[in-house]
């Protein structure tokens, strides 16, 4: 009789309703936000320099993000073609997070160190001259501007505030460390440490 009258009645089934989904949220999300492993940086883990930090901000500019994901999942034939999958620990400095799931282009989690800096600067030159078949686009202008070394600590200063464990030297030497590389330097100094820390590809 109870369970009729409840059913009946749409204004109180809808707070049950509610009441019962966030139960089963909160069952789910409060262990993660106080796992370990969820939380914490994997050894080794150091936020980026000045001049990868720039690089990861060109890649973010460029849209490199909508074709490539960072992000392996624990499968065997992700593990197998690009190395150990990625764990949270990895990305416990990163703002925003960069995971994706669109791959017109191959995951680029552990990019880094897999190809030399020269392959990398003519691969984003043009494509074509290392991948014949290649459908990624060309970034020539890369090669040609310069990174705006004024906003370097800025951008430290305000990633520190979200909890990026960067100093007051990090950031009082920012402008220094950038000023005058052009933005291939920081795309190709941020793509070749990407995943580095977990590497056990191939
Ligand atoms: C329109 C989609 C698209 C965009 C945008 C794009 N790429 Fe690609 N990328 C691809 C495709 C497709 C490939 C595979 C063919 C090749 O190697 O060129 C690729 C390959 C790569 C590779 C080689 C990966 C490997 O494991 O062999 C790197 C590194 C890379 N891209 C970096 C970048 C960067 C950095 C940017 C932004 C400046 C970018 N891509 C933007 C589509 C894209």
């Amino acid at each position: 009789m109870k369970h009729d009258a409840i059913e009946k009645n749409i204004g109180v089934m809808i707070i049950l309703i509610i009441v019962a989904l966030s139960f089963g949220t909160l069952v789910e999300l409060v262990p993660l936000l106080f796992a370990k492993e969820t939380n914490e940086p994997i050894a080794g883990l150091k936020p980026l320099p000045a001049l990868e930090l720039e690089g990861r901000d060109i890649y973010i500019r460029e849209g490199c993000n909508t074709c490539h994901s960072q992000m392996i999942r624990p499968l065997r034939a992700e593990t197998e073609r690009y190395g150990h999958y990625s764990v949270a620990g990895e990305f416990v400095y990163n703002h925003p997070f960069l995971w994706g799931s669109k791959r017109t282009g191959p995951d680029l989690a552990r990019v880094g160190k897999r190809y030399s800096d020269d392959w990398h600067r003519a691969h984003l030159y043009n494509p074509r001259d290392v991948v014949p078949e290649s459908n990624m686009p060309a970034f020539p202008w890369l090669f040609e501007d310069e990174i705006d070394a004024d906003l370097t600590g800025a951008k430290m200063a305000a990633l520190r505030k979200v909890g990026v464990p960067y100093t007051d030297d990090d950031i009082s030497g920012a402008a220094e460390a950038v000023a005058g590389r052009k933005e291939i330097d920081a795309l190709v100094a941020y793509l070749q440490q990407l995943g580095t820390l977990l590497q056990s590809r191939r």
